[in-house]
């Protein structure tokens, strides 16, 4: 799949669905930013004309804003750390991603001038819970625990927009960290106030990404000639949760000083604990080899960016 280079695409119309969220609003603003035009699609009465209700809950959208567009983003989904794991949650989960997805590629395959491409990410709990120490890419096997299962789902309801020659994209986001929202946000308070410390054990490879990277290599995948398929959004030097907060508390100039067992953990946050103490050693083989580089590559360079240092 050949697209149009680099240097012709000003003034492009993209698409977002999840615009309100962490990487959604940041998105939104670097392409708003160098002067291109974002369609918001939201789940509330639309604000303007840069806005499209739609309704993924159960299936309603106009496809005729979408004709004509260079990219539609979706990033959509109910907080994976938001809420303890109940059944329901766990569906909510799942129908919140899969929905708006299959919507949208069914969308897309309907219109006379479909987008160039289609980013519609998953996340690298789809190389399962817990990898150890290997060194996992692109090319590496899939898990069959919950996310992984929900992420393999969530890559299949986008693949029909292919059958409109439309370059699908499945950025495979790590940890994203900012001060503004997601994980990040809600350890922050912790090391703060000096109570944060390593979590289940800290032996395990937690694979972050700063906000920064990820919405230029979102742009990367939108942009670039010849992008399709999964690529995962990573730091080039992923580290272990003990050295995340050695960092992250040295950099508060506050002590690291409670280590928070699995056990309690589990007390606190029931199976999700699992994706927290497990290990993804995840690097960006293909973005990489794409010739995409990264500027926050180690973990002080994530943390300083995620702290907006
Ligand atoms: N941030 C990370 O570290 C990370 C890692 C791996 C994967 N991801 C995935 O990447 C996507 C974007 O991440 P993010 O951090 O920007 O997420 P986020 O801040 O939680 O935002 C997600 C957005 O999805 C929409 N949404 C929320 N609940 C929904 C529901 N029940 N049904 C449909 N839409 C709903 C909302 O946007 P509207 O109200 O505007 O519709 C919300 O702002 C998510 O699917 C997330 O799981 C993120």
């Amino acid at each position: 799949m050949h697209r149009a280079a680099l240097g012709s695409l000003k003034d492009m119309r993209v698409a977002i669905c999840g615009s309100s969220g962490l990487i959604g609003t940041a998105l939104r603003n670097s392409l708003t930013a160098d002067g291109h035009d974002v369609l918001r699609l939201v789940r509330r009465p639309a604000a303007g004309a840069d806005e499209l209700q739609w309704d993924p809950a159960v299936g309603d959208i106009d496809p005729g804003p979408l004709e004509g567009l260079d990219a539609v983003v979706n990033l959509s989904g109910a907080g994976v750390g938001d809420r303890r794991w109940t059944k329901r949650y766990k569906q909510e989960l799942y129908t919140s991603r899969i929905r708006p997805t299959a919507i949208l590629a069914k969308a897309i395959v309907g219109l006379d001038r479909p987008p160039r491409v289609f980013v519609s990410p998953t996340g690298i709990s789809v190389y399962g819970v817990d990898r150890g120490a290997e060194v996992v890419d692109e090319d590496s096997s899939s898990g069959t625990d919950f996310l992984a299962e929900l992420c393999l789902a969530w890559q299949a309801a986008a693949e029909p927009a292919k059958d409109a020659g439309v370059a699908v994209c499945h950025p495979r986001f790590g940890l994203v960290m900012d001060r503004s929202g997601g994980a990040f946000k809600q350890m922050l308070p912790m090391f703060r106030f000096a109570v944060g410390g390593s979590l289940a054990g800290g032996r395990q490879y937690w694979s972050h990404v700063s906000l920064p990277d990820t919405v230029r290599a979102l742009r990367f995948l939108i942009e670039q000639p010849g992008c399709v398929g999964a690529y995962n959004i990573t730091a080039p030097e992923p580290a272990t949760n003990a050295e995340f907060t050695r960092v992250l508390a040295h950099m508060l100039h506050r002590p690291a000083v409670l280590p928070v067992p699995r056990f309690a953990l589990r007390l606190v946050l029931g199976e999700f604990t699992d994706y927290i103490a497990g290990s993804l050693r995840v690097v960006p083989h293909r973005l990489t080899e794409a010739g995409f580089v990264f500027q926050h590559r180690t973990t002080r360079e994530v943390v300083a960016a995620a702290l907006h240092q």
